[in-house]
Formats: structure tokens, sequence, C-alpha cells
């Protein structure tokens, strides 16, 4: 089959009817794994593309940029065919080349933003800041994304207002319209959010006097989109600390030099875990081991030995059983939410009881019960909390990812396990990772994509 990724921006994009029955097709692939029965085979190494968190924001950004912005390191990833056909839609054009893309917003147009594919794509509120600040009105769906409970934009919404904007929200849309510019204020997040701070933060870029955020994100993807930002033009002081000021400046012009998207420290973390359940030796290249301090303290505690080079972590398992840890997600630089569903796969196989306290997002603890199906043990203690006891031999089942994140979880589980498994909508999958059964059948897995 032919992936939404391999096809042009522009053909994607020629006619709603013709993308919808191009997704039906996406959403029928699956994935088919060959389990390994619990033994360590797994060897070689394993490159992280860019990440998916910096590129999506960066996409966004693009429609206040004057001039041809290249990103280098862009993922194919669904996610970003999505976010491509957003800004195609509103006139911009996009070109990719390799992993590379050019983007210019020269003859965009706010109102013609697609409520369907935001809808379906939580990365698409990021693009309400930047068109409000750029065209003084945009109308938004609320956006779409991962089953993980209710995700609300409350925080966008207040910080525009803090900005002078007009917000009405009528018929499942959000009216959104600013007289001039929109004007700097001082911006008190009651608690952290990764989107409003750069959502926020982008559209402070152009407006008039001074934004201070408040309790920002430090999260390296917020670092990642300032200093890019900067390097347009922005005025951006206090980035990577919790207070972020941010000067308006008149406009914003791409830089002369590409902007390289940095690497994806989930999909590191999620290979780490990998090489720890089923590895003798695997390496993780291409990577940040700086942003990934938590899951290699964590792992480490596990029994697993991870040796540091510069762009590339080399993780070997112990020579008997991983042993159990407790996890609780946090804000960067704590635990990833985005890593706790694989980081529960590896305690099926760790010797003990570990609890994972999820306290970022509700109903991300769901996927749960597909992993005691496979026969791992695991007491759910309210919406937040589990208790793995392991290790527990995992058999091959048929599963469904309710998200990005468990969707390669369940992937990895199922490497781990007896027998053979199918992982249905690999869509899911694919919104966040490029190639996956390339990469992992470049370690030995079998993972192989079918038509169902
Ligand atoms: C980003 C990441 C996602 C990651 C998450 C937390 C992207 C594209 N996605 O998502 O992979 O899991 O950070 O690290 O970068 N909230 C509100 N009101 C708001 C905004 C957020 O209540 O207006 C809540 C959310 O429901 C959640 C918490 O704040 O409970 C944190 O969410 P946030 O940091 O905003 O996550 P995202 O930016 O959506």
């Amino acid at each position: 089959m032919r992936s939404v990724s391999d096809s042009s921006f522009l053909e994607l994009c020629m006619a709603s009817r013709t993308l919808s029955v191009t997704l039906e097709n996406v959403m029928a692939t699956s994935f088919k794994v060959s389990g390994l029965g619990g033994t360590r085979s797994l060897n070689g190494i394993i490159e992280v593309s860019g990440a998916k968190n910096a590129v999506l924001p960066a996409l966004a950004a693009s429609v206040m940029i004057e001039g041809e912005l290249t990103l280098l390191n862009v993922p194919g990833i669904e996610d970003v065919s999505r976010m491509s056909e957003l800004l195609v839609g509103i006139g911009a054009s996009v070109v990719r080349d390799g992993s590379s893309l050019r983007i210019n917003r020269a003859n965009t147009d706010s109102s013609l933003l697609k409520a369907d594919i935001a809808k379906r794509l939580r990365a698409s509120v990021f693009l309400s800041g930047p068109l409000l600040a750029s065209y003084g009105s945009v109308v938004m769906p609320h956006p779409g994304g991962d089953v993980i409970g209710v995700r609300p934009i409350d925080l966008f919404i207040k910080g525009f207002e803090k900005m002078g904007a007009h917000i009405v929200e009528k018929d499942m849309l959000y009216h959104m319209s600013t007289k001039g510019r929109l004007k700097g204020a001082d911006i008190f997040f009651p608690f952290i959010s990764v989107g409003a701070t750069e959502t926020l933060m982008m559209a402070a870029t152009i407006a008039d006097g001074t934004t201070t955020l408040r309790n920002a994100a430090l999260e390296p993807e917020v670092v990642f989109l300032a200093e890019m930002l900067n390097a347009c033009g922005a005025k951006i002081s206090g980035i990577g600390t919790s207070v972020i000021t941010i000067e308006g400046v008149a406009q914003l012009s791409a830089p002369q030099n590409p902007i390289a998207i940095i690497p994806d420290r989930i999909e590191a973390g999620t290979y780490l875990v990998l090489g720890a359940l089923c590895g003798t030796s695997v390496v993780v290249d291409c990577c940040e081991p700086r942003h990934l301090e938590a899951p290699i303290e964590i792992l480490r505690s596990a029994g697993v030995t991870i040796e540091e080079e510069a762009h590339r972590l080399v993780v070997t398992p112990p020579k008997g059983v991983l042993s159990s840890v407790n996890i609780r997600t946090h804000e960067y630089p704590g635990f990833a939410t985005d890593l706790q569903a694989p980081m529960t796969v590896l305690l099926t196989q760790a010797e003990g009881e570990g609890v994972v306290f999820e306290t970022i997002f509700e109903g991300r603890l769901n996927y749960v019960q597909d992993l005691m199906r496979m026969g791992a043990d695991i007491t759910q203690v309210g919406n937040h909390r589990v208790i793995v006891k392991g290790p527990r031999k995992l058999y091959g089942k048929e599963l469904e990812g309710p998200d990005i994140r468990a969707g390669l979880a369940y992937v990895l589980a199922a490497i781990t396990a007896e027998g053979e498994s199918i992982v249905h909508n690999a869509y899911h999958i694919d919104r966040g990772y490029e190639r996956v059964e390339e990469k992992l059948g470049a370690l030995g897995a079998r993972v192989e994509r079918i038509e169902v």
C-alpha cells in the first residue's frame, strides 16, 4: 500500500474525498509481530528521527515567518503530513525533499483553515497563536488527537484573552479575533502546559510590547522552538527557564541557514526500553542523551547498563532478570508521560512490584487491560495508578493501541511475548514514529505491516 507520507502534500490536499479514502486505507493497516518469547536477541543500531513534538510547533510557527523556511531532519510521520495539509490548505507552499521541508507562507489566508483535519490533530491548536497574531482572526474547532482523556485548551484561551483577543465559542468552533495586533501581557500558567507555553510564546513574538510567561514548560522542544524563533528575529529570553520573556518585534523572517529538528527523545527512550527488554546490545543512534536523563536513570535502577557517547546510547540488559522500579510521570526534566506505557511493559518483565503513577493525563492507563490479556499481572488503583508485578510471561494477542505512545508500547510487548500478535491501527503508530517496522527489523525484530 502507498503510505500517506509518501505522497506529495499537494496531491494530498487536492480533495477531501480523496484524503478520507486514503486515510481509511491507512487505518486498516496493522502490524504482525512475531514474539521472541522472552528471549533476548535483538542487537544492532537503531536510528532516532527528528522529534514530532518539535517539528509540529515549528510548522505552526512557519505561518508567521516571511520568506522560505527550511527545516532539516523532519520525520516522515503522519502528524507532519496532517499539519502540512493544514498549511497547504491555508495557501502555504510546503515542499518535502527527503528529510527536509521547505515552507513558504506567501499566499496564506487564515480563513481557509480546514476544520476536519484540525479536529483530528491535537497539534493544530498550535496554529491558533501564529494565525491570530499574523492575521488578526482565526476560527478553530476543538483540536483532536490522542484518546488520553480530556484535553482542554482553557490556558490558550485565557492567554489570548489577556493579550487582547476576543473569543467566542459557537457551534463547536472557537472564533478568535483581535483589533490590531495582540498586546504583550503577563501570563501565569496555574499548571505547566507544553502546548500553551509554545503557542503563546509564538503569538507574543509579533505582539505589541512585552509578554512574560510564568510557570512555563521547560521541555527541550520548547527550548528548540524559542531558539528557532530567535533565529528568525524574535526576542525571547529566559529560554529553558520557567519565566520566558518575549519582546514583540515587527516581523519574523526565515534565517539563511536551515534549522535542524532536534532528535526525538520519546522515540529514543522507547528504543532504550526495547533494548533493555529484548536486546543483547542495542545502539540507539542520533539521539541527544542530555534530554534523556530521567529514563536513563530509571533504567539503570532497573539493572540496565547504558553507556553514553556523543549522540548515541548503548543499552545492555542485566545478565539476569530486570529489577522493578517505581515511576512517577512529571514535566521535563522529570520522567515523560509519553514514556510511561513502554516503561510499564518493561515492568511486566522485572522482578518485584513496581508502581506507575501517571500525573499528567487522565485515561492514559487504559491500555493496561490489553497487557493483562497478554498475561501481565497489573492492578489498577484509580485513574492514575497501576501496580505491576513481575516477571510474567506475555503471550501474543490481537491488540489495538489507543494512542501513539501506547501503540508502540504494544509492539514492544508483542516482541517480548511468546507467539504472534497483531497490533491494529498502525496509523496511530505512524502518526508519531517513522518506518517503525524497518527500524525494528534492523535489530532483528519481526514486525510486518499488513492489510486487514
Ligand atoms: C505535549 C506533547 C505530548 C505530551 C504532553 C505532556 C506535543 C505535540 N505533544 O502535549 O506528547 O504528552 O505535552 O508532556 O508537544 N491542559 C489543560 N488546559 C490547557 C492545556 C493543557 O488543562 O489549556 C492539561 C492537559 O489536559 C494535561 C496537562 O495540561 O493534563 C499537560 O498538557 P500539555 O503539556 O498541554 O500537553 P500538550 O501540549 O497537549
